[in-house]
């Protein structure tokens, strides 16, 4: 599906009836990305709306305006022109720093915040150097690049050597996103602010993942995220990496399903938050 939002059209994913959840994808990714989840969410219930954020997919790539805030907005206008009011919002790796951004400026919106094999800190300086190298090498038409370096890092290394088929089809995600939108994220990423100095602030009910072997969010990170979140609960993937929810999507989605099932019973079918949880 399409629709115009911010005035660039947007492809979305709508499947499925109930409360609502949000799913953010990763760089340089794409709603497909989603698959799984999207079918064991729709099955349980739940009504799931997966963006391609601008620049990615099927979705318009402008040759400026990337930044998490336009990001955020995007996902947040999309929830108002859905008419849905709240929704756990998942994102995964940089959908949670766009996460990040709608919980810090749309609080209202997020009854539930997923933090899927992601991290609260800002890049450091060297950080921010090679995204800016790697933008460069987009803008001189050397996008492959960018794919190269992202390609086996994303999958722990039993999944290079024994599901060839899967990589392939991810690499196939990252060639679908356009030069603009590449170029525009990895800037974008690169500025966002750090969050990890203000996790005690976010009141929302949260929940943690990572993965045993994730190459890019180490799994030892994840105890101190959310040990610093207020009201959180976490839990780490075995045998996966960074795309652990298409490396292992039973355990993936048993422990999303259950942080869903329990925010979403704030929710009514149309993410209006007027019920409240009984303890
Ligand atoms: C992602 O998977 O979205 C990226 O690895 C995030 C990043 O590069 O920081």
């Amino acid at each position: 599906m399409h629709t115009t939002i911010n005035n660039l059209s947007l492809a979305y994913t709508d499947a499925g009836s109930g409360p609502a959840v949000m799913l953010i994808h990763g760089f340089p990714l794409g709603r497909a990305m989603w698959e799984p989840q999207v079918e064991a969410l729709t099955a349980a219930g739940f009504r799931v709306i997966a963006p391609d954020l601008r620049g990615f997919g099927d979705s318009e790539g402008p040759a400026e305006g990337y930044s998490m805030d336009r990001f955020a907005d995007d996902v947040a206008e999309l929830m108002t022109k859905l008419g849905i009011g709240r929704a756990v919002v998942g994102g995964m790796s940089m959908g949670g720093y766009v996460l990040f951004n709608l919980l810090a400026r749309y609080p209202q919106k997020i009854a539930g915040a997923a933090f899927l094999l992601t991290r609260c800190n800002a890049d450091d300086a060297a950080g921010k150097a090679r995204r800016k190298a790697l933008a460069e090498e987009v803008r001189q038409g050397r996008r492959r690049v960018v794919e190269e370096s992202f390609a086996d890092i994303l999958f722990a290394p039993g999944t290079l050597k024994t599901r060839p088929e899967l990589v392939e089809r991810v690499k196939g995600w990252m060639s679908a996103t356009s030069d603009a939108g590449l170029a525009g994220a990895l800037l974008a990423m690169g500025e966002r602010p750090d969050y990890c100095g203000r996790l005690g602030e976010f009141l929302t009910p949260a929940l943690v993942m990572g993965a045993d072997e994730d190459r890019i969010v180490p799994p030892e990170t994840i105890g101190p995220f959310a040990a610093a979140l207020p009201l959180s609960s976490s839990c780490i993937i075995p045998g996966a990496g960074h795309m652990a929810n298409l490396e292992a999507p039973q355990a993936f989605n048993a422990c999303l399903l259950k942080f869903v099932r329990l925010c979403s019973q704030t929710l009514d079918v149309r993410g209006n938050g007027n019920r409240v949880l009984e303890f």
